[in-house]
């Protein structure tokens, strides 16, 4: 797919388009929701404006009004392109990989893993930009709104699907690569032992299962996967299934990119299904 720079980019947008199309046609069987279609995604020319309304919208509170963080959000999304390039990416990850989603509208409207994410997203631009009391308000606002805290410092990739969110916990120094599944309840934390780079590093297309807790500036290989309630406190070398309290290595993964397939059986590592 050719690379989206361009904010008037809308003919080879096909995420928008999309969207757009299922917005107009849900607003016809959903009378109830037609309004909210249209002030959310149909009255905007484009991607970008219309990402910038959802998360205001979120965000907004007695405190800061939506309005304001319209106007933060939007300049930030003007000056940083790539965070609608990744948020675009993160929807058809969503779309792609979550068999419970069914358009890029839905995760778009209603996924806080989505929501959460590009909170995540201009926080880090402001964090760059020597906005960091700014950062940490959108961080402290996502935290309470999406129940998913995640340090603006942290590096993120693109294509990343947070499924159902709630309670994942992101550290200052953690690194997210492309490609990377997690369900609820992750935490990429510090063992409270280490100051400085304290947080794990996740390299591209891992799946990390549910209240998975990885801790420490350790390195997740790639196309790794780690079970559902693991503790990691080491290193898993690339194309492993880790689990357990403290985790060990169980198998290979049997696939190249655990996080697009999501198939949570476990193999051993040959790739056959491990007998129960
Ligand atoms: C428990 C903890 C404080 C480490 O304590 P420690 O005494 O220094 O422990 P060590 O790292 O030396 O490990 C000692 C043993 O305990 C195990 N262990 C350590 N932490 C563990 C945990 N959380 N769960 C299960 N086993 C654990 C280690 O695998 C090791 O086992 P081994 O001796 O068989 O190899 C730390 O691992 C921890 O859990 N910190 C909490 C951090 C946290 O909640 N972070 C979230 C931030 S958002």
């Amino acid at each position: 797919m050719a690379e989206l720079t361009s904010r008037s980019d809308t003919v080879l947008d096909p995420v928008w388009v999309d969207t757009r199309r299922d917005a107009i046609a849900t607003a016809e069987t959903e009378p109830a929701l037609a309004s909210m279609l249209h002030a959310h995604v149909l009255s905007h020319d484009v991607f970008e404006d219309a990402l910038s309304y959802q998360i205001s919208q979120k965000l907004g509170s007695d405190e800061i009004s939506a309005l304001s963080l319209h106007q933060v959000i939007d300049q930030a999304i003007e000056r940083e392109p790539s965070i609608a390039v990744a948020a675009r990416a993160d929807l058809s990850a969503t779309f792609e990989r979550d068999p419970a989603c069914h358009s890029y509208l839905e995760p778009f409207l209603f996924f806080k893993g989505f929501h959460a994410l590009q909170c995540q997203r201009v926080a880090h631009h402001l964090w760059a930009n020597e906005h960091r009391f700014l950062a940490k308000y959108i961080q402290s606002r996502a935290s309470e709104v999406f129940g998913v805290d995640m340090h603006p410092a942290a590096k993120i990739g693109r294509g990343i699907m947070i499924d159902h969110a709630t309670g994942v916990v992101v550290g200052e120094t953690a690194v997210i690569e492309d490609g990377v599944s997690m369900l609820h309840g992750v935490t990429l934390g510090g063992t409270g032992k280490e100051g400085g780079d304290r947080h794990p590093k996740i390299r591209g297309g891992t799946m990390i299962g549910a209240n998975a807790t990885i801790l420490g500036n350790i390195e997740i290989g790639k196309c790794s996967r780690i079970g559902a309630g693991s503790v990691v406190l080491e290193n898993v070398p690339p194309y492993t299934t880790v689990a357990g309290v403290p985790a060990k290595v169980i198998g290979g993964t049997g696939y190249e990119q655990p996080a697009m397939a999501m198939d949570q059986q476990f193999l051993d590592c040959t790739g056959s299904e491990r007998s129960q």
